[in-house]
């Protein structure tokens, strides 16, 4: 229903422009990478405030393996580093850890680390962090796709028991709600394979900050351009 939401359930950022941040320093791409943590730290603090009860991060996409690999391994790097450093501090918050993306082409240190800090995190309510690491939306459908066709060639549902609810199901963001807002830094205007089914009814917000900048200040000023932000979902409201 065209319920008015002025708080969004759920945010979703696509975190870019590392790169160019470390650029303009005359810095490697790596330092950017690293300089985009404390900005998650932000967003996480600003969200749990905001009583956000979802926050999902684009931290990693299919198609960035085919980045050189000095720079994936950084990625890598830093993403073990950074969980080892951050899970108390998340538990403690109430945040609850879930790694969106398929599990292949992961070294063994990066899985072991992808389960504790879902394992520490496993009892947090306030807020669920959900970090797109190796993520496709494309690969999302298509998994999800053969996943129902198998269960129709079993006999186990029928073609017309396949409905929407079914396919959201089936897809990675299973149990979550749709994000309401999806952020994207560093004046780019595109998704970048990020969230295709889920982004239907989403409001979009475009800071030209680049995410090593980003911080609670950006936060909340997405926050408020989303309370302005008439949702009509194809209907007709007092507003319109
Ligand atoms: C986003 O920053 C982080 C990842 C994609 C891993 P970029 O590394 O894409 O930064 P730009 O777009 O080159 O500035
Ligand atoms: C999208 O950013 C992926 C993440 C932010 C993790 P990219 O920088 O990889 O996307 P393109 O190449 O500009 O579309
Ligand atoms: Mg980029």
């Amino acid at each position: 229903m065209n319920v008015k939401r002025v708080t969004p359930q759920h945010v979703a950022i696509i975190m870019d422009g590392n790169g160019r941040w470390a650029k303009q320093r005359g810095k490697e791409r790596y330092e950017g990478h690293l300089a985009g943590v404390e900005p998650v730290r932000a967003a996480v603090r600003a969200a749990v405030r905001n009583n956000v009860k979802w926050l999902t991060l684009y931290a990693f996409s299919t198609e960035n393996w085919g980045r050189p690999i000095a720079e994936v391994e950084a990625i890598m790097e830093l993403f073990c580093r950074t969980v080892v450093g951050e899970g108390d501090d998340l538990a403690r918050q109430g945040v609850r850890v879930k790694i969106m993306g398929e599990r292949t082409n992961f070294s063994p240190a990066v899985l072991e680390m992808i389960e504790q800090i879902e394992s520490v995190t496993r009892k947090g309510e306030r807020l669920t962090l959900v970090l797109a690491f190796n993520y496709s939306a494309r690969r999302e459908i298509l998994l999800a796709t053969q996943h129902i066709a198998q269960r129709v060639a079993e006999g186990k549902i029928a073609i017309d028991e396949i409905t929407e609810q079914l396919m959201a199901e089936a897809l990675m963001t299973a149990g979550m709600p749709d994000p309401d807002m999806i952020i994207r830094t560093s004046g780019e205007y595109r998704l970048s394979n990020f969230m295709l089914w889920q982004a239907s009814y989403a409001e979009f917000y475009f800071p030209e900050v680049l995410w090593p900048d980003f911080n609670e200040e950006e936060f909340d000023k997405a926050i408020e351009v989303f309370a302005q932000r008439d949702r009509r979902y194809g209907l007709v409201t007092d507003e319109s």
